[in-house]
Formats: structure tokens, sequence, C-alpha cells
């Protein structure tokens, strides 16, 4: 009787102990998601979406779910927006018409669809509004409120673990509460039986008892909080230094707007090292010049803006000369700053990878003011690459040996930059 009973006991135990590492894991996977929704927004849909009101490329997709037909809608619309159009679906063509036929993003293939779902969970929750960590840009009202930050995961991790802890005190209590019991019992049946009764000598000299009887256990317990620590010290370093949203104030309010936008000047024509070099460069005041030796005034700024060009490069628009004893430079600020440890290229990206500019600054075109779209981590570089197939796997000089060998290891599989060593810690970090 008394064995049944111990080992009805020890079923408590371990049953408890079940208990306590399935709150555990739903807790640390519902965090999960919910941090995997605010990442992929930021990483897919950020570029062309805020999440209030304004409109940047699309609409501002605050209330959005009470705005379109469903879930369901938004689930199809987000995986692949062209075929639901095709599909006849009238609030499809109807915002796309209110919205200039400007395209959206397939994400068919891109994303998962567990990551559809996890984004649109996130836009359904949006996290509460958050200031902009960079000094604000003077005139620019349009694209000045800060892109919601590294915060708002910050809270809702924050909050888990306090959820955690509350957990962890009530099984503690629950556990001093079952002690008593089982002594009470053991003691009862003892009594019954007219043996000695068992005297509790304290929980602490049990437990004591416990750990030396159980270093197995102990060890295995000890392997898995290491590993939950390392997980933990991996992500964080995933995501350290966000600044997207950043946009400092300028010397002068230069537009990529208007020049890149409006006037569709070439990225390359004042960026022009971004195909040959590690830096795209910021022009000089001599290629503004190239343009504003004849226009002096702006139409939304008049020549305020324009005569500090004159003003730095020590031209004199009434006499038409340059006196370079009075040139002192621009001093811009710069948007985007990587840690000295990262090595990044441009020209690795652009030229050789054919990578996009807006798919690291979004769209610039549209900027008044230059701004970081993007969170620009170790963990953003990371994901582009598992996720980005090598452009030009037939016809690139550049690599043209390694690709042979890659496209013959990896026969019928998309060679991603992963594959080739983009995620080697070398090959970014000195
Ligand atoms: C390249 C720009 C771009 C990207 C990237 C983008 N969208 Fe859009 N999105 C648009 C545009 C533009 C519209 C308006 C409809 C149209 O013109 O096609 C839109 C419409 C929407 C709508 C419907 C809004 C409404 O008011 O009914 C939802 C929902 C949406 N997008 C979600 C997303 C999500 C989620 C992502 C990221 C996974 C994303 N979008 C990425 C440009 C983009
Ligand atoms: C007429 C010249 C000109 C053109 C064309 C131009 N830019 Fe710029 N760009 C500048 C200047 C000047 C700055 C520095 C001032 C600032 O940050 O606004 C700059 C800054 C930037 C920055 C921020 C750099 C930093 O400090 O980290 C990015 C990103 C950028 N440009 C991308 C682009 C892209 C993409 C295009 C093409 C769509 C483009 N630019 C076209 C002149 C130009
Ligand atoms: C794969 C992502 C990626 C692409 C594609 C990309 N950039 Fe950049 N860009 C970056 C990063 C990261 C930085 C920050 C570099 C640093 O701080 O050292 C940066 C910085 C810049 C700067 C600041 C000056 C400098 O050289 O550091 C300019 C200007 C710029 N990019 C323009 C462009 C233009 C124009 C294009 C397209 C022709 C482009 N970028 C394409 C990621 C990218
Ligand atoms: C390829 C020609 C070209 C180059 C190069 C160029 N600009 Fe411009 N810029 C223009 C045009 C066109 C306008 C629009 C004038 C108007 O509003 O009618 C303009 C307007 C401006 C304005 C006034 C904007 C307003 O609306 O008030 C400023 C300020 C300016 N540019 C700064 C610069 C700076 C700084 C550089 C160098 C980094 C530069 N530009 C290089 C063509 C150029
Ligand atoms: C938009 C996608 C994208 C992003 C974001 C991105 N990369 Fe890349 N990266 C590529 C592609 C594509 C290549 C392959 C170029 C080629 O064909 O060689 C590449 C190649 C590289 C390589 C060379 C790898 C090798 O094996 O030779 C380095 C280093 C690199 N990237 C660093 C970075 C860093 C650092 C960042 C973040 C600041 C970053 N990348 C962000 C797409 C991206
Ligand atoms: C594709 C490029 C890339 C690869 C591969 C990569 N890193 Fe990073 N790493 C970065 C970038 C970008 C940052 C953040 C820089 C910033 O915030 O400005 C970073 C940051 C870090 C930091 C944080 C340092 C700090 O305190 O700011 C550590 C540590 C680190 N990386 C270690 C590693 C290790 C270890 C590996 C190999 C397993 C690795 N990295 C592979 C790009 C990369």
């Amino acid at each position: 009787m008394t064995t049944t009973l111990a080992g009805k006991i020890r079923a408590y135990r371990v049953s408890a102990g079940l208990l306590f590492l399935f709150c555990f894991f739903c807790l640390s996977f519902s965090s999960a998601y919910a941090e995997d929704g605010a990442k992929i927004f930021k990483q897919n849909c950020a570029v062309c979406h805020r999440l209030d009101g304004q409109i940047l490329t699309g609409p501002g997709l605050a209330g959005v779910a009470q705005r379109v037909p469903s879930d369901d809608w938004m689930f199809k619309w987000i995986k692949d927006n062209n075929a639901l159009r095709k599909s006849g679906d009238a609030y499809a063509n109807g915002i796309r018409a209110k919205y200039d036929n400007k395209d959206m993003t397939v994400f068919n293939g891109v994303i998962s669809d567990e990551d559809i779902k996890a984004v649109i969970a996130y836009i359904k929750n949006p996290p509460p509004p958050t200031v902009a960590k960079g000094p604000e840009g003077g005139g620019d009202a349009t694209k000045g409120g800060g892109q919601a930050g590294s915060g708002e995961g910050a809270a809702s991790t924050t909050n888990m673990y306090f959820i955690l802890a509350g957990v962890l005190v009530l099984l503690l209590i629950l556990a001093m509460v079952l002690r008593g019991v089982k002594y009470n019992l053991l003691n009862v049946i003892a009594r019954s039986k007219k043996e000695e009764q068992i005297v509790d000598k304290g929980w602490w000299c049990e437990t004591k008892y416990w750990l030396v009887n159980h270093k197995r256990t102990i060890a295995a317990l000890v392997i898995i909080l290491f590993l939950w620590l390392g997980k933990l010290a991996w992500y964080g370093m995933m995501d350290i230094g966000v600044y997207t949203g950043y946009h400092p104030e300028q010397p002068i309010k230069f537009s990529h707007k208007i020049h890149a936008g409006d006037n569709a000047i070439n990225c390359e024509y004042c960026h022009s090292t971004v195909e040959k070099s590690r830096h795209a460069g910021i022009p000089s005041p001599n290629i503004c010049m190239n343009c504003h030796k004849g226009i002096s005034s702006g139409a939304t700024t008049g020549t305020a803006e324009i005569a500090k060009i004159y003003d730095a490069i020590g031209w004199d628009p009434k006499t038409m000369t340059y006196d370079s004893t009075k040139a002192k430079g621009i001093k811009w600020v710069k948007v985007h700053n990587l840690q000295d440890f990262v090595f990044f290229s441009h020209q690795q990206h652009v030229k050789v990878g054919k990578v996009d500019c807006a798919n690291c600054h979004g769209d610039v075109k549209s900027m008044t003011t230059a701004q970081q779209v993007m969170p620009m981590t170790m963990g953003w570089c990371i994901d582009c690459h598992r996720k980005t197939e090598v452009a030009g796997m037939k016809d690139n000089p550049y690599y043209e040996e390694l690709h042979k060998k890659l496209a013959e290891k990896y026969k019928g599989q998309k060679i991603t930059v992963d594959k080739m060593g983009g995620i080697e810690c070398a090959k970014c970090h000195y």
C-alpha cells in the first residue's frame, strides 16, 4: 500500500513537471509568434506600409482588418494580389484603382503561409505608436513619424517574463503544499500500520538529498538552461542596433523625391561609386553644380537652400566665379551606420548580386528626407541571404567557377546566398 502511494506521489510530481514544461513551451512559442509578425512586417511590408493612417506607397494599415472583406481575403491578397485581382475580386480591384494602380509585391514563395498568418496577426494588433529615435527632420512632416522601432517587441517579451515568473512562483507554492500533504498521508498510513511516524526533516534537507541522488537529471536541466540562454543571446545579437526610421536633419534640405523621383535622375549619377566599391558615396558639391549653376531656385524652398550649395563651394552667382578659399564643403549627416566590425560591399550586392537599391533602402524616390527603412541588423542580412537566389548563375564572370561547382552540388535546388557561404561569420566580420 505504501509503495503504491509513494508511486502515486511520484506520478504527481512527474505530471507537475510536465505541466511546467508545457506552460513554458506554450509561452515561448506564443511570444516567438508575435515577435515574428513584427519582424516579418519590418522586413517585407514596412517599405510601403505604415501601421498608422499614413500613406507611403501603400495605404496605412491601421484598422485594415475592419476594412477588408475578411481575414481570409487578407491572406489571399498578401500571398498573391495579382491572382486575387484576376479572379475578379471586387474589393481587390477597387483598392488597386484607388492607389493609382501601384503594384504590391507578390509574396507567394517569398514568405511562407505561416509568416503571412503571423504578419496578419501582427497587423491586427499593432503596437502602440513609438516616437522617432532620430532628431526630428526639420521641414519634413510626411515621412517624419518614426517607424516603430525595436521597442514594440521588448514590451511583449517583458510581459512574457512576468507571466513566466508568476507561473514559477505558483508551482513552488503548489510543491510546498503537496509536500505537506505527502507527509500527512504517509503518517496516516504509518499510524494505521502502527509503525513509527515519519519525521519531516524540512524541505532544504530533503532538496539536498534529492540533488545528490539525481545528478543526471540536474546535468540535463543545466544543459537545457544553457542552450536556452544561448538562444536568447543569439537572438539578442541578431537585433542589436535597430535604427529603422532614423532620418536626421541635413545641412541642406536635399530631397530625393525632387531629384530621383520627379526629375528621374539615376541613383548612380550621384552615388557614382555604388557599382565600383564598398561605398555608394555621397556626391560632392561639384556634382550638384552640374545642374545648379543654372537652377538657382526651387519650387518649395526658393533660393534659400540652393544658396547653401553656392556657399559651400564658394560660388558667387552674381559674378559667376568660384573662390576656392571660401569653399567649406557640406557636412551631410550619415543616415546608415553599420558598426566598424561589419564588412558590407555595395559592389557585391548591386553589381554582382543585382540587388535593387529599394530592397535595402526602400522607396527612396518618394523620400523628402533620406531615411533608414530596414533594420540593418545581422538578422536582417542573414535572413535575406537565406532567401535570395544568387543572380545570374549562368552569366556571371565574377564567380563563374564557383557558380558552376555550386550548380552541380545543389542540382535542382535553388542556390541561395547562404549556400555559397553567405552566412559564414568571416564573410561579414573581420
Ligand atoms: C512595394 C510596395 C508594397 C509592399 C512591399 C507591400 N504592399 Fe501591401 N499594398 C501596396 C499597395 C500599393 C496597396 C494598395 C493596392 C494596390 O495598389 O495594389 C497595398 C494594399 C495592401 C492591403 C490592403 C489595404 C486596404 O486598405 O485594403 C493589405 C492588407 C496589404 N497591402 C498588406 C501588406 C502586407 C502584409 C505586406 C507585407 C507582407 C505588404 N502589404 C507589402 C504596396 C505594398
Ligand atoms: C542628385 C543627387 C542624388 C541622386 C540622384 C540620388 N541621391 Fe541619394 N543622396 C544624395 C545626397 C546629397 C545624400 C546625402 C544627404 C541625405 O542623406 O539626404 C544622399 C543620401 C542617400 C542615402 C542615405 C545615405 C546615408 O547617409 O546613409 C541613401 C540610402 C540614398 N541616398 C539612396 C539613393 C537612391 C537609392 C537613389 C536613386 C533612387 C538616390 N539616392 C539618388 C544625392 C542623390
Ligand atoms: C543589400 C543591401 C543594399 C543594397 C542593395 C544597397 N544598399 Fe546602400 N547601403 C546598405 C548598407 C547596409 C549601408 C550602410 C553601410 C555602412 O554604414 O557602412 C548602405 C549605405 C548607403 C549609402 C551611404 C553611403 C555609403 O556608401 O555608406 C548610400 C548613399 C547608399 N547606400 C546608396 C545606395 C544605392 C544608390 C543603391 C542602389 C544602386 C544601394 N545603396 C543599394 C545596403 C544596401
Ligand atoms: C541632374 C541635375 C541636378 C543635380 C545633379 C542636382 N540637382 Fe538639385 N535640383 C534639380 C532640379 C531639376 C530641381 C528642381 C527645381 C525646381 O523646383 O524647379 C532641383 C532642386 C533642388 C533644390 C530645391 C528644392 C525645392 O523644391 O525648393 C535643392 C535644395 C537642391 N536641388 C539641392 C541639390 C543638391 C544639394 C545637389 C547635390 C547633392 C543637387 N541638388 C543636385 C536638379 C539637380
Ligand atoms: C536584399 C537581400 C540582401 C541583403 C539585405 C543583404 N545581402 Fe548580402 N548578399 C545578397 C546577395 C544576393 C549576395 C550574392 C551576391 C553574389 O552573387 O555574389 C550577397 C552577398 C554578400 C556577401 C558575399 C558573400 C560571399 O559568399 O561572397 C557578403 C559579405 C554580404 N552579402 C554581406 C551582407 C551584409 C553585411 C548585409 C547586411 C548589412 C547584407 N549582406 C545584406 C543579398 C543581400
Ligand atoms: C551576412 C552578414 C553577417 C554574418 C554572416 C554574420 N554577421 Fe554578425 N553582424 C552582422 C551585422 C550587420 C551586425 C550588426 C551591426 C550593427 O548593428 O551595426 C552584426 C553583429 C554581430 C555581433 C554583435 C556585436 C555588437 O555588440 O554589436 C556579434 C557578436 C556577431 N555579429 C557575431 C557573429 C557570428 C559569431 C557570426 C557567425 C555565426 C556572424 N556574426 C555572422 C552581419 C553578419
